[in-house]
C-alpha cells in the first residue's frame, strides 16, 4: 500500500511525534549526505506560497532529490477532476491522466488546493487531493487543502518543543480578524496538532466561527486521550489566561460560508495586552500575516512572537516528510529510539 502525508489523522499521535523528532534531529545535522539522490519530487500548486514552495524545494535540494514546482493552469494545463463530465471548458487535461504520468515520472507528488469557498459539503471533500491519491501510484504529500495543513502543524509542534514540553501546556488558537473569509485549514491541523501532542486546547472564537464538526471530534478523541482539557468559548479575558501558547489565525464562518467577518469584529485582533494575560506566552502564526489588521506590529516584533522560527522549521520538518515517505531507512539513523511511521 503505497504511504501518503495528506493529514494527520492518519498517522496519528505516533505519526506526528515521530515525524516532529526527526526534524528536530535533521536541525542539529545529524543527518549526512545525499539520500534522496536521482529522486524526483513534482510540487503542484493551485494557490500562492512562498513557505511551503520554497521550503519543498530547498528539503529536496539539500537531501539530493530534484524538485519540479509546477502551477497548474499557468503553464500546465488547468486540471479538471470530476468523473464523467464534458471537458468543454477551461480545463483541458484530466487527472486520470495527468496523476498516473507523473507518477510515472517523479517518486513523490505534493498538492496545495485551496477551497473553492462556496459550499463547505463540497470543499470539506477535498475532490483534487482525494483524486491525487487516487490517480497516483506514488506517496502524495498534501501542501495545504480545504481540511488541513498538516506539513504547518509539524513545523508548530517542532517550534513548541524547541521552547517547552507541550503536554500540560495551554494551547490557545485564537480567532483574528481579516478582510476576506479565510480557509479552516491551518486552525483545524493546529486545533489537531495541540491536541495529539497532549496539550489542553482552547479555541477562543466570535458565536459563528466553529471549526467543522469532524475535525472538532477528532480534537475531542485527541483530548479525551491525553487526558487534557478542550475550551471552545467566545471569552476573550478566559482564554488568554494562563496560555503558554497563543496561535492567531483567521478563519471564515461555515455558517456563513465565503463571506467575510464583520466589521466589528476587528477588536479581535492581537494586542499586547491580551498576550500579557498568559503565562509569558509565546505568539505563533504560520504566515503570511496582515500587520495593523490581524495582530500588533508590537507583537509580531517584540520577543514573544516565534513566527520566523516557526517558518524556519518549515523546512525541517519538509525534510523529515520526504525522507520518511522516499527514504525509511533513516529514521533509524535520524532517531533511533522512535517507532515506525
Ligand atoms: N504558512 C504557509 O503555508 O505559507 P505559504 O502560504 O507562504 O506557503
Amino acid at each position: 500500500m503505497i504511504r501518503h502525508f495528506t493529514n494527520l489523522h492518519e498517522g496519528g499521535q505516533d505519526g506526528l511525534l515521530n515525524l516532529v523528532e526527526r526534524a528536530l534531529a535533521l536541525k542539529a545535522g545529524k543527518l549526512h549526505g545525499r539520500p534522496l539522490a536521482g529522486k524526483t519530487v513534482a510540487l503542484c500548486f493551485m494557490n500562492p506560497s512562498l513557505r511551503t514552495q520554497v521550503s519543498f524545494e530547498a528539503a529536496a535540494a539539500s537531501l539530493g532529490a530534484h524538485p519540479i514546482t509546477l502551477f497548474i493552469g499557468q503553464g500546465t494545463y488547468a486540471l479538471e477532476h470530476r468523473e464523467g463530465v464534458v471537458m468543454d471548458g477551461a480545463a483541458a487535461e484530466h487527472v486520470k491522466e495527468a496523476v498516473p504520468v507523473l507518477s510515472r515520472m517523479c517518486d513523490l507528488l505534493a498538492l496545495r488546493c485551496f477551497p473553492e469557498g462556496k459550499n463547505w459539503a463540497e470543499d470539506k471533500k477535498d475532490p483534487l487531493l482525494a483524486a491525487f491519491r487516487k490517480y497516483a501510484t506514488v506517496p502524495v504529500v498534501s501542501l495545504e487543502s480545504a481540511l488541513g495543513h498538516p506539513c504547518q502543524a509539524l513545523a508548530d509542534l517542532m517550534t513548541i518543543k524547541e521552547r517547552m514540553n507541550p503536554k500540560g501546556k495551554k494551547f490557545l488558537l485564537a480567532w483574528a480578524p481579516h478582510i476576506k473569509a479565510s480557509p479552516q485549514a491551518v486552525p483545524n491541523s493546529a486545533a489537531e496538532m495541540a491536541a495529539l501532542a497532549g496539550m489542553d486546547v482552547t479555541i477562543c472564537r466570535p458565536e459563528g466561527y466553529d471549526l467543522d464538526g469532524e475535525v472538532m471530534a477528532r480534537v475531542k478523541a485527541a483530548c479525551a486521550a491525553a487526558g487534557s482539557e478542550l475550551v471552545v468559548t467566545d471569552d476573550e479575558d478566559a482564554a488568554y489566561a494562563g496560555a503558554n501558547v497563543v496561535y492567531a489565525k483567521s478563519w471564515g464562518s461555515l455558517q456563513n460560508y465565503g463571506v467575510p467577518p464583520a466589521a466589528s469584529l476587528t477588536s479581535r485582533k492581537i494586542t499586547e495586552a491580551k498576550l500579557a494575560q498568559g503565562d509569558d506566552a509565546i505568539f505563533m502564526h504560520c504566515l503570511p500575516v496582515r500587520r495593523g489588521l490581524k495582530v500588533e506590529d508590537a507583537v509580531l516584533d517584540g520577543p514573544r512572537s516565534v513566527v520566523i522560527d516557526q517558518a524556519e522549521n518549515r523546512l525541517h520538518t519538509a525534510k523529515a516528510v520526504l525522507l520518511d515517505l522516499l527514504a525509511a531507512n533513516t529514521r533509524e539513523e535520524l532517531c533511533p529510539t522512535s517507532s515506525a511511521h
